[in-house]
């Protein structure tokens, strides 16, 4: 068997990257360095660590993901979700060139507009909205991230993911939330489109594009479209949880007019990745059958 290239996997302590090095078996050829050991927002830190630790893979997980946070710096270029999302995305294209690296960035949903003029489900070449007005600010930094990356001439993948869950540890886990607003009596949309992304298809995509260096876009997320809603209830049905509450996400914003813009109309379409990769992604049914038994 052909042996796996080492990999310098970038924020491997998130929500994230910790169920993708769980689900590799925490494999030799991985460098998981943390952030005292490894800031990227440093360039010349980054610079040091790879003289030392030459690499033909990056995975970056790195990202301002705090999207309440992120909103209070709207417009703020100076202010760390920029940094961390663009800046940092920007720094490390231009190190992958020098270094002739191959990069793989995690990017999300929330960089299309998700609104009725312009809905989802996304298909993976989709044009990236480039209003920050009408959209939240985490949503349009990865966007700008991305087209950091696209716009370099390295050799890139951009892998695309929404709502992740399946990772047991971690109580940000999208399945492990929806249990506990259940719980706490908490609506759930019925009218925002979504395709959450289930962590072990992300897994078995990842290693394949990064074991053959495939560039592109990609897409990795559950079929069919569904709503948190709907999500939650096969949850509270499987589980023996509460009634779930209904809730209509026009009326929360109203309520909550401070609050970031929520993409509505979102989703991702996934067939040209399943094609280009040759893996077949769970239905989130199928996902929430194998992964709730290992929850409370
Ligand atoms: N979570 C979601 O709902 C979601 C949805 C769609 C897309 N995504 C994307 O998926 C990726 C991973 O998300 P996640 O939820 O796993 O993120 P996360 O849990 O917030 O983890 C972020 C990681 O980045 C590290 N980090 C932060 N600042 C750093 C710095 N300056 N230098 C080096 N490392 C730094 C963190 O290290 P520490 O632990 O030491 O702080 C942590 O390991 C992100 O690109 C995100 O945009 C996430």
């Amino acid at each position: 068997m052909e042996k796996s290239p080492l990999i310098l996997m970038l924020g491997a302590t998130g929500l994230v990257a910790s169920q993708i090095l769980e689900d590799w078996h925490h494999p030799s050829n991985i460098l998981t360095p943390g952030i005292a050991d490894l800031d990227i927002l440093n360039q010349e830190a980054l610079a040091v660590y790879l003289r030392k630790n030459p690499t033909p893979v990056i995975i970056n997980f790195v990202g301002f993901t705090n999207l309440p946070e992120a909103e209070k710096d709207k417009g703020n270029k100076k202010g760390l979700c920029w940094q961390l999302n663009v800046g940092a995305s920007a720094r490390l294209a231009q190190i992958c060139q020098e270094e002739d690296i191959f990069l793989i960035h995690i990017s999300t949903d929330n960089v299309f507009y998700g609104l009725k003029s312009d809905p989802g489900p996304y298909s993976e070449n989709h044009p990236l909205m480039d209003d920050h007005t009408q959209v939240n600010w985490y949503g349009y930094t990865k966007a700008q991230g991305e087209l950091a990356i696209r716009n370099s001439s390295i050799k890139s993948a951009i892998v695309r993911i929404s709502h992740p869950f399946g990772n047991p540890q971690i109580d940000r886990d999208f399945a492990q939330k929806v249990i506990t607003y259940i719980n706490a009596g908490y609506t759930l949309f019925d009218d925002q489109h979504f395709t959450p992304t289930y962590l072990p298809d992300l897994s078995l995509a990842l290693k394949k594009i990064a074991d053959e260096q495939i560039s592109g876009i990609y897409h990795v997320a559950c079929q069919p479209v569904s709503t948190p809603f709907e999500f939650a209830e096969y949850i509270a049905k499987q589980k023996k949880l509460a009634q779930v509450k209904v809730g209509k996400i026009d009326e929360w914003t109203e309520k909550n007019p401070n609050s970031y813009p929520r993409v509505k109309f979102g989703g991702l379409e996934t067939d040209f990745t399943q094609a280009i990769l040759q893996v077949k992604f769970h239905s989130w049914p199928e996902a929430l059958d194998e992964f709730l038994p290992k929850i409370k």
